[in-house]
């Protein structure tokens, strides 16, 4: 999709649609007034009118609403525009023209950012879908008060999308393409953005003492990896990092502990965490953020095999710290441990952060749009939670209390990987912080939103989401740079 700003007076090219962007109750003048009231269009948030061929204008028109003008903020913007976009993406045309109630530069740019985001679709095994289902819009122009200040707004939400894309790409892969290394090879491409990545294979991992990751890919065919990115932008170059670390199980059967086949398929999303940090540190490169950051990626696959770990088994971890297996279905947080684990050992960051598609419990608790937020430290929980709400990715904070350390006590071992039904996502989080060395950590459970059943929200389009990439870019940026 091609960007670009234009002045009001800009003329539209030949093959273009336009949209105009109104708030609810906004006057409408002449035809516009009677087809609105023909269709009981108010302007109300989410609403589309289309109006074929209207006199004088341009070859289509839509009208979307954007809602009340006070609480048309930057997400409403992006909104709005991804509605647009949707409703004239199969139009025949090739050109969406915008037109915002309130052309700034920052709505501008947040309005061509919502066009690239909800324009997204993984497509690339298609081969047969009919040309008129397909797409045709292939630029967006954007009008703007001042155009040449929105387009330099728009750059670093430009790498943002590119950032945000690249995770959706790797989420959406089937596991068969997707599998650990090739996971790794696509990081490694990431090199030409200025990023230094390193992959350890399982000879590595196991002079380094990971028993427990490597417990979880043994049933694999497929080579464990653990993929270290380094961005130094900041000033200092020795400054002390800030460390985010995914989950990347390219693709969970459950081991010996085997998931029912319904629904099975849905498990090669369950690498949505390494995808989101691996999205995090593109977007980091991509805008020249002012930070030294690390993104560590703990990639396997799970899967039963005579060489796979069984329930019972007992693995040591990194950490040194012994963890009875009770569960092989439970392999996220055993990868966790000592990715986590070499993190801090490695390169003592200022705080880290995780991402997992962790627990079905937290479908449970949160549903199908919030992701759960579980940290030590309540000033790392407040800036997770402030840029959650600026970006449009819900979060909520849980709880870690230590009481419930109980249900992880082993008899045989210093852990175990289960703690029962009762507060599963909570003792899945405690299990990940007895591998957390007293330094600030959060641990995001994003099994409710690395992909959605269905488009809910314009920008997000059904399937992977690249939850994370955006709250974590945007914590970076406001707090963490400079
Ligand atoms: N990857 C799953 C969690 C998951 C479930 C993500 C559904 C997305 C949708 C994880 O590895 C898992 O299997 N967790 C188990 C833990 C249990 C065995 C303690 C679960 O949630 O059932
Ligand atoms: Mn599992
Ligand atoms: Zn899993």
């Amino acid at each position: 999709m091609e960007i670009e700003f234009v002045a009001a007076d800009a003329s539209a090219p030949q093959n273009s649609a336009l949209a105009r962007i109104v708030f609810e109750g906004a006057a409408l003048d002449g035809q516009l007034a009677r087809a609105a009231a023909a269709s009981r269009f108010t302007g109300a948030k989410g609403q589309t009118l289309d109006i074929l061929a209207p006199d004088g204008g341009p070859a289509r028109l839509v009208l979307v609403g954007a809602g009340k003008p006070e609480a048309f903020d930057s997400i409403a913007a992006e909104h709005a525009a991804a509605t647009a976009y949707g409703a004239l993406k199969t139009s025949g045309l090739t050109t969406l023209r915008i037109e915002l109630p309130k052309p700034d530069a920052e709505l501008a740019a947040r309005a061509a950012l919502g066009v690239r985001l909800g324009c997204y679709r993984f497509d690339k095994y298609r081969t047969k879908e009919p040309a008129e289902k397909k797409p045709t819009l292939t630029h967006a122009q954007i009008v703007a008060a001042d155009p040449d200040a929105a387009r330099a707004e728009f750059p670093a939400l430009a790498a943002l999308a590119d950032a945000v894309s690249f995770t959706r790409d790797l989420v959406s892969e089937p596991a068969n393409v997707l599998y650990p290394a090739e996971f790794a090879r696509r990081v490694k491409e990431l090199e030409s953005l200025g990023l230094a990545v390193e992959i350890l294979g399982e000879a590595e991992m196991a002079r380094l003492g990971m028993g427990s990751l490597l417990g979880v890919g043994q049933g694999s065919v497929r080579e464990s990896q653990l993929v270290v990115i380094r961005w130094n932008g900041a000033d200092d170059k020795s400054a002390q990092p800030v460390a985010f670390i995914g989950k990347g199980v390219c693709f969970d059967t459950g081991g010996i502990s085997i998931k029912p086949a319904d629904g099975m398929e849905d498990m090669k999303w369950d690498m949505g965490g390494a995808g989101a940090v691996a999205g995090l540190m593109h977007v980091l490169a991509g805008r020249k953020a002012k930070v030294n950051a690390i993104g560590i990626l703990g990639l396997v696959e799970n899967m039963p095999d005579g060489n796979a770990q069984r329930p019972g088994d007992v693995v040591t971890s990194m950490s040194g710290q012994t963890i009875e297996v009770i569960n092989t279905d439970a392999e996220g947080r055993l990868v966790l441990a000592d990715a986590i684990w070499y993190c801090q050992d490695r390169f003592k960051p200022k705080f880290m952060v995780d991402l997992a598609t962790l627990t079905g419990a937290i479908i449970i608790s949160l549903g199908n749009d919030y992701a759960g937020l579980f940290s030590n430290n309540d000033e790392l929980s407040t800036n997770l939670l402030a840029a959650a709400g600026a970006e449009g990715e819900p979060l909520w904070r849980m709880p870690l209390p230590d009481q419930y350390n109980r249900q992880i006590d082993s008899q045989i071992a210093d852990v175990k990987n289960t703690g029962g039904r009762p507060g599963g996502s909570i003792t899945a989080a405690l299990f990940i912080q007895r591998f957390v060395n007293g330094l600030p950590w959060a641990h995001l459970d994003i099994a409710s939103t690395a992909w959605k059943k269905g488009s809910t929200v314009p920008t997000l389009p059904e399937g992977a989401t690249g939850y994370g990439v955006r709250l974590l870019n945007r914590m970076v940026a406001d707090k963490y740079e400079g």
